[in-house]
Order: structure tokens, then sequence, then C-alpha cells
């Protein structure tokens, strides 16, 4: 069979653990053998990020600005115990923090549905993307206990003129304060990058804040909001897709009666516990997908989950694992079918397509990995196997499917 060619380049961002075993299996088996593409390789196993001084996730981040879309592998964030381990000489920064911080992006996670397992919330039978603007709000604060009666004031000294100041509460006793930010740049950053994936993606933005009581903070979210979107607006109405803003408890209570199939825009706090939420509610975080979408339109694909350490170990005994796949799988077929759809090589697409079919009919027709076995529907059918099985079964469904 001639191999699918992909026009142009996309970045390949190599990881760690269980995940870079898989990701290895997973271009040798399934993509490799089908696909002519010409991938900018960066290896951000923490062993690299040592050896170049992180500056190869910094590199990376770059190379998806000029190419305009990647994929990335699950990578190690250090603490104390992986300094030991891995002998670091610094407690390198997360990589998705500096892709992030590089790419001004947002990310956005996504559930893969499958006939066989049922969302926990019994109206939803399309996937509810949460879009998580991930600068500030509480994740950038300064808090303070007081320890007795007195004033505690918020205070702005701007660059040439007069501190203005407000009073936050007169303590007649102890307590707590909290200050905390924003900035109009991420906002702004934020509300594109959510309507741009909204029209790419062409479901529903909906949009929640709580500026009946927050009215200058919330209130000023809504507002970016409501100014960006006039540049979005008729691009919209031509894909038949809507903008709605409504309050957050009014959102919740909607969003469980709905059926799915929106995006979600959250403030930091909010998408940080509603993106738990909605991956624990349609079935399990091995199945959720996420992207990192830049303003400007540059896109990064991932597996929503980590690099899977305790299997890992497992792997290094010389014991058997049962990874599942499914989301990097799914990362590889995001870029894909951008790639395709940038170049426009609709075959490049197709085959994304057809990846994608056959990785939902395997675990439909019963075989999948150990994770998903508590959660399937029961079937006489089901079985569990380990990670190479599956991914296996997978490219037998593929190779019939091209
Ligand atoms: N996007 C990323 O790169 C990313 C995200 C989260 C964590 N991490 C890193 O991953 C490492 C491990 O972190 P963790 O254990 O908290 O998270 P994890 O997602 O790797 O694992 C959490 C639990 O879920 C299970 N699990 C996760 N994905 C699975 C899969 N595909 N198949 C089967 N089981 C799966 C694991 O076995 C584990 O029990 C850490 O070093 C962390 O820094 C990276």
């Amino acid at each position: 069979m001639e191999k699918i060619k992909v026009k142009n380049t996309f970045v390949e961002i190599d990881g760690d653990e269980m995940t870079r075993i898989v990701w290895k299996m997973l271009k040798e088996r399934m993509l490799d053998p089908f696909l002519d593409y010409h991938a900018e390789y960066y290896d951000l196993g923490l062993l690299n990020r040592e050896a170049t001084g992180d500056q190869v996730t910094a590199d990376a981040a770059h190379a998806i600005r000029k190419h305009g879309v990647g994929v990335k592998c699950a990578t190690i964030t250090p603490n104390d115990q992986r300094m030991t381990e891995y002998k670091l000489t610094q407690c390198w920064k997360s990589p998705n923090a500096t892709l992030r911080g590089i790419l001004d992006g947002t990310v956005f996670r996504k559930p893969i549905m499958v006939s066989n397992i049922k969302p926990a919330v019994r109206t939803w039978k399309k996937p509810i993307t949460v879009g998580r603007h991930a600068y500030g709000d509480v994740y950038k604060n300064q808090e303070m206990k007081i320890p007795g009666p007195g004033r505690a004031e918020i205070v702005f000294t701007p660059a040439n003129g007069e501190p203005v100041r407000g009073t936050i509460h007169e303590f007649t006793g102890p307590g707590i304060i909290q200050g905390m930010h924003n900035t109009e740049k991420s906002i702004r950053s934020f509300a594109r990058a959510c309507m741009n994936y909204a029209l790419a993606e062409k479901t529903d933005l909906w949009f929640s804040t709580k500026d009946t009581i927050s009215k200058t903070y919330d209130g000023f979210f809504k507002a970016v909001f409501d100014e960006e979107f006039a540049n979005f607006k008729e691009g919209f109405e031509k894909a038949g897709i809507k903008y709605y803003y409504t309050l957050i408890d009014a959102l919740v209570a909607s969003i469980v009666k709905s059926e799915g199939g929106m995006l979600w825009a959250c403030k930091n706090y909010d998408g940080d516990v509603m993106s738990d939420l909605v991956a624990s509610a349609y079935g399990s975080l091995a199945m959720m997908t996420s992207v990192l979408v830049s303003p400007e339109g540059h896109f990064e694909y991932e597996a929503a989950h980590g690099t899977v350490t305790d299997q890992y170990y497992q792997h290094l005994k010389g014991e058997e694992t049962s990874t599942n796949s499914i989301a990097l799988i799914y990362a590889w077929t995001g870029c894909l079918r951008k790639r395709g759809e940038m170049d426009g090589t609709p075959e490049v697409v197709a085959f994304a397509d057809k990846l994608e079919a056959a990785t939902r009919e395997t675990i439909e027709s019963g075989t999948m990995t150990g994770d998903l076995i508590g959660i399937v529907d029961p079937n006489p059918a089901n079985r569990r196997v380990n990670t190479e099985e599956f991914i296996d079964a997978v490219t037998e469904n593929l190779v019939r499917k091209l």
C-alpha cells in the first residue's frame, strides 16, 4: 500500500516513562507503516531537559509557533523525589507551563466517548470540552492571616501617581484576606483562543462568571469576552454556532441537564475544578484529550494524563502492563487532522478519522486495557489486554479501514 503523504512539517515532542514507551510503539505500529511525514523532533524526556538546561523545551515551543502544529507526549514535572531519582542539577519548571507561557495558550480538554462507557450524567450524549484560563486569579495570589482588630485595605500605586485605596474589611477580631489579579492581555488571549477553538470545532461556546457579585473583576472578564465576540460574530453565524453567557450557578444547572456538545470556557479556578469533574463523569482520565491553542491559532495536542509512573515501574521489573493508549492516539490524530486541514490534504484528515474510529471500535467490541474494565457496560465479550495487545488490536482495525 502506498503511504499517505503529509505535506508539511509538524512538531513532535517526546516525553517520559510509560508514555514514552507507548509513544514509540504507536509510531512504529500504526503511523510509520502508513504515513510519509516529516516531524521536527524534540526530546523533552527529563534527561534531555537536564542535558540542555531545559533549552529544549523553549525550542520546542518556538518550533510550534513556526510550524503551527505539534503533538506532545506526557512529561515529568520534577519535584524533590525526581531530583534524586534523575540526579538533576535543578528542579526544572513544568514543561507544560513553559509551553503555555511561550504560546500564550489556553488548554482545552475533551473526553473521548465510546458507546459502551456511559457518562455518569445520563443526559450527556456528546462530549463537553472545558477551556480553562490558565493564568492568574487565586493561582497567583497574595494571602495574609489577620491576627486581630484592624483595617484591611487594597492599594494600587500607579507608576506615576497617587495611590488609590479601598477598604476590604474593618476587622474586629482575627481573620484572613487574599489579593489576586488578572491582566487584560491574558483575558483577551483567553477569549480569542476560546472563540477560535469553537469555530475550529464548530461547537457552541458557553462562558460563565459571577459578575452579579464580582461586578468589577468578573464584570471585566464578561466585558472583554463581549468586545472580542464582536470580531467573531459573523464567523459564528456562518458556522451556525452560538456564544452564550450566563452566571456560573445557572450554567452548572443547565449543563447537567444538557446533552453536552459545547465548549465551556472557565475562569482559572472554575476550570481546574470542572475539568476534573467532567473527566470523571465521562469515565476516565485516560480518555481525555488536551489541546493547547494560542491566540494566533497554533495548536499543540497531547493526552490529559501523566506519564503513568506506576506502570512504568512495573515495566522496569519485567511485569506485564496494561496502559491505555487512547488519549495518546487521539493526540496524534488531532495533530494530523489539523496539519491536513491547514495543508488542504483531505486524505490526511481521513486517515485521522479512520484511526479514531478504529480505536473506538476496538473498545466497543470489548477489547480494552485494565483501567476500563471496571467502568464499561458488562458484556461477555469484554476482555482485558496488555499495552501491546491493545495497540495491535487497534492497528488491525485500522488496516481494515485503509
Ligand atoms: N501533561 C503532562 O505531561 C502531565 C500531566 C500530569 C502529570 N504529569 C506527570 O506524570 C507523572 C505521573 O503523575 P500522576 O501519577 O499524578 O498522573 P498519571 O496521569 O500519570 O497517573 C494517575 C493515575 O492514573 C493512571 N493512569 C493515567 N493514565 C493512564 C493510562 N493511559 N492508562 C492506564 N492508567 C492510567 C495511573 O496508572 C495512575 O494510577 C508525574 O511526574 C507528573 O509530573 C504529566
